[in-house]
């Protein structure tokens, strides 16, 4: 079982392809908040990616700069850029995938919540728009709160008769990152070799990392395990008070989400055995109508929830710690999606 990496070289790409016999498949992916500060490295990253033959950039404004640049990379990925709604529907015709990084950041001393009235409408407009020009696509959410953003997207997708309830996915992909990061560091271990499954939400304390669940196996005392979890729920935070005002995680989140749209490519060309954590529709946990969990990738988006481990007595606790926030956060974007 494994996560598919983000920067996995062309030529292992071309392996992987050519072991399941798949040729591979001319993707077109769409990226939406192309020119910001996450869509930017973003871009790049999925220039790099031998799956995709058309990345297409849209953005509200300074896009077309971004897309001249990249084009000069030579990868042998076209890439097109939109400005503006009138360019939207071009930009989503036939894609496979769809990314979402629209939307303003925080400031220090906002949480993610804060962001909800600017971001939750921007969220709402564009998946109208996938609705009615790439209803087949899956849909990567990366633009905050997502705890309320992804199902803001299932809502609108519902009222237009487009939902594949299997194609419309939180990145969570940050945390799961983070996680490996700090546990490998924290143990003198490898980092590539490092799994930690993330679950809940991505917000402060619905971010719940399952140390119990580490791959390889990491002891931790209670104590340990606290201020671990408290390490990676605040990581952002961490980000946005180092950046003292100029945004959020950029660079990391690109990473993130360039590492979450190649495992949904392998999935969609029939590559077995892809599983990342993700935030979505689900029953995993009865009680919660969208959450993250660990899933396995295919051709048609989310083949299979994995179900949840037996969790730490602390681990339990996070997830009765999490249930307030969590439940108001689907609430408030169900709410918004159905409003007017
Ligand atoms: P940014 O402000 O640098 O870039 C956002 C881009 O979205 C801008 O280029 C802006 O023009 C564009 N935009 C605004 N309205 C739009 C619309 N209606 N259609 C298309 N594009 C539109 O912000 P940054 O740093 O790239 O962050 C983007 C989002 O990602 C924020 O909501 C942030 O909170 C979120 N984020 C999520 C993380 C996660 O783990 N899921 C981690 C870090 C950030």
């Amino acid at each position: 079982m494994r996560a598919a990496s983000p920067i996995t070289s062309s030529r292992q790409q071309v392996v992987r392809a050519a072991r399941s016999q798949l040729a591979i498949e001319a993707r077109k992916v769409a990226v939406l908040g192309a020119a910001g500060g996450i869509g930017q490295p973003l871009s790049l990253l999925l220039k790099m990616n031998r799956m995709i033959s058309q990345l297409a950039l849209y953005d509200i404004a300074n896009v077309a700069g971004v897309a001249a640049d990249l084009s000069h990379c030579n990868t042998n990925t076209k890439v097109t850029a939109y400005t503006g709604p009138e360019e939207l529907a071009e930009a989503l015709k036939g894609a496979d995938l769809v990314v979402i990084p629209a939307g303003v950041p925080r400031k220090p001393g906002m949480t993610r919540d804060d962001l909800f009235n600017i971001n939750a409408g921007i969220v709402k407009g564009l998946c109208e728009a996938i609705a009615v020009n790439c209803p087949d696509a899956v849909i990567n959410i990366i633009s905050n709160p997502v705890n309320s953003t992804v199902p803001i997207c299932a809502e609108v997708l519902k009222k237009a008769g487009a939902y594949k309830p299997r194609k419309v996915m939180g990145v969570t992909t940050l945390d799961v990152v983070r996680s490996n990061t700090f546990v490998a560091e924290a143990n003198q271990l490898d980092t590539k070799e490092v799994d930690v499954p993330v679950i809940g939400g991505h917000a402060g304390e619905t971010i719940l990392p399952l140390l119990s669940q580490a791959k390889p196996k990491v002891e931790f005392t209670a104590e340990d395990a606290a201020a671990m979890t408290k390490k990676i729920q605040n990581a952002g935070t961490d980000v946005v008070n180092a950046k003292a005002g100029t945004g959020s995680a950029t660079l990391s989140m690109a990473y993130a989400a360039a590492r979450m749209a190649e495992s949904v490519l392998l999935g969609l060309n029939g590559e077995k055995d892809i599983y990342e954590c993700t935030y979505t529709e689900s029953d995993v946990m009865p009680g919660f109508q969208y959450f993250a969990s660990k899933v396995l990738l295919g051709p048609g988006g989310i083949e299979k929830f994995q179900p949840l481990p037996e969790l730490s007595e602390f681990e339990q606790q996070g997830l009765v710690a999490m249930k307030e926030l969590l439940t108001a956060n689907i609430q408030a974007g169900v709410e918004f999606a159905n409003k007017a």
